[in-house]
Parts: C-alpha cells; structure tokens; sequence
C-alpha cells in the first residue's frame, strides 16, 4: 500500500501476523476487480448477466467495506487530523468511490428489466435513474484505476506470494 499513515501500517503489519486475514483480503480484491471487467462490459454479457453480475458486485462492495471496517470508521477522524496531503486525497477519494459504487448500484436496481421483475418487483426506471447510472461509470472506472494503482505494490507483492510462489514451486516439485 503507499499511503501507509497510522492505521495503514498498523494493516500491514496486522497482515503480516495473520497471513489469512491477507489471503481473504486478496481473494475479494481479485473478485471484485475481475466481476468489475465483467460488468461494465454489458455488450459481451448481456443485460440479463450484467444485471445478476451487478446485484454480485453489491455483495461484493459491502464485503470490501467490512472487511477495512476499522479504516473506514477512523476515516472521519484522520481527515479531520493533520495528515499528508496524499492522505487526504485518498480520503475524497475513497468517499467518491463510495457514492460512485452507491450510485451505479442503487440506479441500476432501479431500472432492472430482468433481475428485479423476476423476484416479483417490477421497478418504475425513469430517464433520471439511466442517466444517474450511465454517466456515473465513466468517473467510476477513473477512480477505480486510481485506487487499484494506490495500493499496486500490496497487489503485486500478494499475487506474487499466494499465487506466483506457490505455482514455482509446484513446477519445481513436478520436475
Ligand atoms: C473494482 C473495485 C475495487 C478493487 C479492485 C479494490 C481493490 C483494493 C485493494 C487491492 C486494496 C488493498 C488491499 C486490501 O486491503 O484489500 C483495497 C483497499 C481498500 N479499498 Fe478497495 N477496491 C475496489 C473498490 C473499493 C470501493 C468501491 C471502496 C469503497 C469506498 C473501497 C474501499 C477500500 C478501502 C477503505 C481500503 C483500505 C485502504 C487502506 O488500507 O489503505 N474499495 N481495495
Ligand atoms: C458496479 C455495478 C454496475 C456497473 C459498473 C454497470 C455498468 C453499466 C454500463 C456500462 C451500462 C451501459 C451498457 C451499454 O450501453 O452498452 C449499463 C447498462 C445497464 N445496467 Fe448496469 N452496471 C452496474 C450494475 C447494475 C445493476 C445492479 C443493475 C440492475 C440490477 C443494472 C442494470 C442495467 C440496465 C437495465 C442497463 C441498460 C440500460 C439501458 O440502456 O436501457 N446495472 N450498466
């Protein structure tokens, strides 16, 4: 991670001392990144996927959110604290991604042809909702590429531990 104020170095030194706290750390962020390629890609799924992928990513969201639970709720008190600059850009930026998320999610719910008439409730849509929904992706896949860049050394050094070791040494025992 790059931004490692207080909370963040005490993460990763947490991380370190609880290798499955990072294993499932990973395990959500691969998911989410991968479910995230899928669902803005609405032509390849198609309306009926993108919609199920999307009630997905919602789980998904509220999982990631828990599991930082505790950075989350110390959040409000660091950015009112005297913290880098680089910390505080992280801070907006972690609220953006949040009401982006928030956004596309509730939007699209509530203009769903397939997902939502099939457990019983035909949602009413409007032009407002479609417009909240499409013109919120674009500034959402910025954020996200930000975020994902922010914590690229954790994401690197983690896939090469639980993915890329294993499978070496996996290729070493076979020869
Ligand atoms: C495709 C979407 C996303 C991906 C791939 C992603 C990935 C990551 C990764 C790799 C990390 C660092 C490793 C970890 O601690 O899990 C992380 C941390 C975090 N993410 Fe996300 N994330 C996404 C969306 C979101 C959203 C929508 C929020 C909501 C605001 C969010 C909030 C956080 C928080 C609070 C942290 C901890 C920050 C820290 O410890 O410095 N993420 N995320
Ligand atoms: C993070 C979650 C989501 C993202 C990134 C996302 C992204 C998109 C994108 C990029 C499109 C435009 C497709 C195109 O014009 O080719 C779209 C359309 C659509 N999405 Fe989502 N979506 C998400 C979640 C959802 C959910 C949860 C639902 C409903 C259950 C939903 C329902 C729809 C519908 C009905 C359309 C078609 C709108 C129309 O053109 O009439 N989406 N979405």
């Amino acid at each position: 991670m790059t931004q490692l104020d207080g909370t963040g170095r005490r993460a990763a030194a947490a991380a370190v001392k609880k290798p499955n706290r990072s294993r499932r750390l990973f395990w959500v962020d691969a998911s989410f990144f991968a479910l995230f390629l899928l669902v803005i890609n609405v032509p390849m799924t198609g309306l009926t996927i993108h919609e199920w992928l999307g009630i997905a990513i919602a789980a998904v969201t509220i999982t990631h959110l828990v599991q930082h639970g505790d950075w989350v709720a110390s959040m409000f008190q660091r950015v009112l604290a005297a913290t880098s600059f680089q910390n505080r850009v992280n801070y907006l930026m972690m609220i953006g991604l949040f009401i982006g998320f928030a956004s596309i999610i509730v939007s699209g719910l509530l203009i769903s042809q397939v997902a939502l008439p099939f457990i019983g409730y035909t949602p009413s849509g409007g032009s407002f909702w479609l417009w909240l929904h499409l013109s919120s992706v674009g500034w959402v896949v910025a954020l996200v590429a930000i975020h994902v860049a922010m914590n690229w050394k954790w994401i690197a050094s983690t896939t090469e531990r639980l993915v890329f070791a294993p499978m070496q040494r996996l290729g070493g025992g076979a020869s």
